[in-house]
């Protein structure tokens, strides 16, 4: 399975942060957003990661994050000439996945929560196995916001809308996706909505037509933050800065993961920890090597 990671779009609920900076980039307390998506990505098992960005901000991602060699991974960038919405972004990978399975995340989502590892690796593996699509919900106050789903009383999934006026329940489908190579051919067939965009609440509900649409909830015990706004942003900063500092472990840490994956040596780990100079996060990855 492929990973894609969407780091375009045009940021305009942060205004005037986002004028001038991708959002990608902005701190989540101590390290840059786009880490923690490609720590969930890194997660679930997955390696090959493109980073879907846009045209003026490729060498900055680049200056970041390089080829993934450093982490292990093989890391590679497309360019969406315009935000046409997240379903483009499939259209943008095509070559990159090839006839490949993909996971799909929003740049700027972040998940926390008991058990995330096994919960991703479990959905890779079921679309890899089985096909279809798996994607999550969590229950949200503000529904009107999100793509929704409406289960039946048996727990089965009877419709999922885009950003409904009455919404059918509280459950969002959250910034992270799990699809076949089908995905490919939904993408290609939908129109744009009425905002101009390619939803992939689109591309959800053509699995969703073909039976092949798995949504698995995300319970209360997860935080689940797009920080795509002033509030949720600076709520993920704190939320995560209340985490690290009460265990002493770290979320998002892409160098840690890649080192617990063994994709990268103890020798290689505090080598990247010395260029972090006198940092907490340099000292961290040293105590992480020592263990
Ligand atoms: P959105 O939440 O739809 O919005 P946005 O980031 O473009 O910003 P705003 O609504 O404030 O103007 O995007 C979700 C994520 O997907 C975000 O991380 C950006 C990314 N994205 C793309 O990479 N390409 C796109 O075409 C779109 C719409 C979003």
């Amino acid at each position: 399975m492929k990973g894609v990671l969407l780091a375009g779009g045009s940021g305009t609920r942060l205004y005037p942060i986002t004028v001038a900076i991708n959002k990608h980039l902005l701190p989540i307390y101590n390290k840059p957003m786009i880490y923690y998506p490609l720590s969930v990505l890194m997660l679930a098992g997955i390696r090959e990661v493109l980073i879907v960005v846009n045209p003026q901000d490729e060498e900055v991602f680049r200056k970041l994050l390089g080829d993934g060699s450093r982490l292990g991974m093989r890391i590679q960038y497309a360019i969406q000439e315009k935000p046409r919405g997240l379903a483009d972004g499939l259209l943008v990978a095509e070559d990159f996945i090839g006839d490949d399975s993909v996971c799909m995340i929003l740049g700027d989502n972040i998940f926390f929560g008991h058990d995330l590892p096994n919960i991703l690796r479990s959905a890779k593996e079921e679309v890899e196995s089985e096909g279809g699509a798996v994607v999550f919900g969590y229950y949200v106050k503000d529904p009107q916001r999100f793509g929704i789903v409406q289960f039946d009383e048996r727990g089965k999934v009877i419709s999922i809308e885009e950003k409904p006026e009455n919404p059918k329940s509280n459950y969002a489908v959250v910034g992270l996706y799990f699809y076949d190579n089908q995905a490919l051919s939904y993408a290609k067939e939908i129109k744009p909505s009425p905002r101009g965009e390619l939803e992939i609440t689109s591309v959800n509900q053509e699995y969703l037509k073909r039976g092949s649409l798995k949504v698995k909830i995300l319970g209360r015990g997860f935080a689940w933050f797009d920080a795509g706004t002033y509030d949720s942003f600076l709520e993920a900063g704190n939320f995560v800065a209340t985490i690290e500092n009460k265990t002493g472990l770290m979320i998002g840490n892409i160098e840690e993961i890649a080192y617990r994956n063994g994709w990268i040596s103890k020798e290689k780990l505090l080598e990247i920890a010395d260029t972090l100079r006198n940092t907490s996060y340099g000292e961290y990855l040293k105590r992480i090597a020592n263990e």
